[in-house]
């Protein structure tokens, strides 16, 4: 096994989610990468007392930029409010790291514009975080659209709902400010998730109409007063793609109003000869269509099958932390030139990509018209 020595800036959620995944490593069977948690940066001195139980983490400081300063350090992971992203992002290049962005890549079309710039002229290797077309669900779905079992094509839906803004006493945090989210709100937010698979089946919409919705115009600040929330909290985009030559209707749903969904992500692809569903509601469950002189939804219950083997058995049911973990696996192991054609991490390109759609869709929501890409 070869140690990485890992940086992290920014402690909260992810960060915090990400050093679980590193901790528990020994559940891989196939790697030959090891990252070791090294250093971690946040402006929080609570946030980096949790970083207390992680023994290899012995550098945790307030000034990220000692940390980019730590000789030791090969990748460091950004998890930060998305005003904060390209500042960072590009000062992580400029130390001669690599980087592991997070999602949306930039706070809007411009600033990822410049993140990929400098990334192309650093050299280094960059990839963005979106961890669910890593369950096996999602990438049973990916290689049966890959492989165009399913005939023409008919439609596809790609999606990422919440339930999180449901209720209006929950305090606002920086996300529901476009300030520190981005005028793109839920697009920023969940955005990726919905766009990565149909990108990397070389679905980009060409054409976008968006119906875009806010949530509570006021929020509790969590201190006693209130703070006045700008995102746009639910986005349905109705796009038309090209598949092999044919226009599609591709949909994108994100959604923080979902009534019921607390973290739901989905895909369905439909064809003329089959077709497949899968949702992370239900982990295990992928739908088949299929189509002979009748027609059949076959439900199957698929087990483990991640794209990275583990030392749990194949019956078992995957979740949040295993598909971070997978994500880690094919950052790392592409790092090393190891990826050997399994599925790897959205790409700065593809990130942008999906810049280029929130775009679109905020000039069709503001000028009520289809916009083409
Ligand atoms: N991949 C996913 O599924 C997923 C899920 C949630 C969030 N995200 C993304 O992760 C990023 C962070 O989101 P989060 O939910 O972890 O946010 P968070 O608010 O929980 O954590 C952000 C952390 O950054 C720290 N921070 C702010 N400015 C800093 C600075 N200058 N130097 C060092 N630390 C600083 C804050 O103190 C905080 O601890 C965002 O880009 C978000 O879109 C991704």
């Amino acid at each position: 096994m070869k140690d990485i020595h890992i940086g992290i800036i920014g402690g909260g959620l992810m960060g915090r989610e990400m050093a679980s995944a590193f901790a528990r490593w020994c559940a891989l069977t196939d790697v030959t990468v090891h990252p070791v948690l090294t250093a971690v940066a946040d402006l929080n001195p609570a946030t980096l007392a949790w970083f207390d139980c992680i023994p290899s983490c012995t550098q945790k400081t307030t000034d990220y930029h000692e940390l980019l300063a730590n000789p030791a350090i090969d990748v460091v992971y950004v998890a930060v409010p998305h005003h904060l992203h390209e500042k960072l992002y590009l000062d992580v290049l400029a130390a001669g790291k690599d980087l592991f962005a997070e999602k949306p890549f930039g706070i809007d079309l411009a600033s990822a514009r410049r993140i990929v710039q400098a990334t192309e002229a650093s050299g280094r290797f960059v990839r963005c975080s979106s961890e669910m077309p890593f369950f096996p669900g999602a990438q049973r779905a990916f290689e049966i659209a890959r492989k165009g079992a399913i005939g023409r094509v008919l439609e596809v839906v790609s999606g990422f709902h919440h339930s999180s803004d449901l209720d209006p006493t929950k305090p606002a945090n920086w996300k529901r400010l476009n300030a520190t989210c981005g005028e793109g709100g839920v697009l920023n937010d969940l955005g990726m998730h919905a766009c990565h698979l149909p990108l990397r089946l070389g679905w980009k919409p060409e054409r976008v109409f968006a119906q875009l919705q806010k949530g509570y115009a006021q929020r509790p600040d969590g201190k006693g007063g209130h703070v006045n929330c700008d995102t746009w909290d639910n986005a349905l985009l109705h796009t038309w793609t090209s598949i092999s030559g044919e226009a599609v209707p591709l949909r994108l749903e994100m959604k923080r109003l979902a009534p019921g969904a607390t973290n739901t992500w989905f895909i369905e692809i439909l064809g003329t000869q089959g077709g497949v569903r899968y949702s992370t509601a239900e982990t295990k469950t992928l739908w088949l269509f299929e189509r002979d002189k009748e027609q059949w939804w076959k439900r199957t219950d698929l087990g483990f099958g991640t794209v990275f083997k583990t030392v749990t058995g194949g019956i078992f049911e995957p979740g949040f932390p295993d598909v971070i973990q997978q994500m880690w696996a094919a950052y790392l192991m592409e790092r090393e030139g190891l990826l050997d054609g399994r599925f790897g991490c959205a790409t700065p390109q593809e990130a942008l990509a999906t810049h280029e759609i929130f775009a679109a869709a905020l000039e069709s929501q503001r000028a009520g018209s289809v916009v083409t890409l």
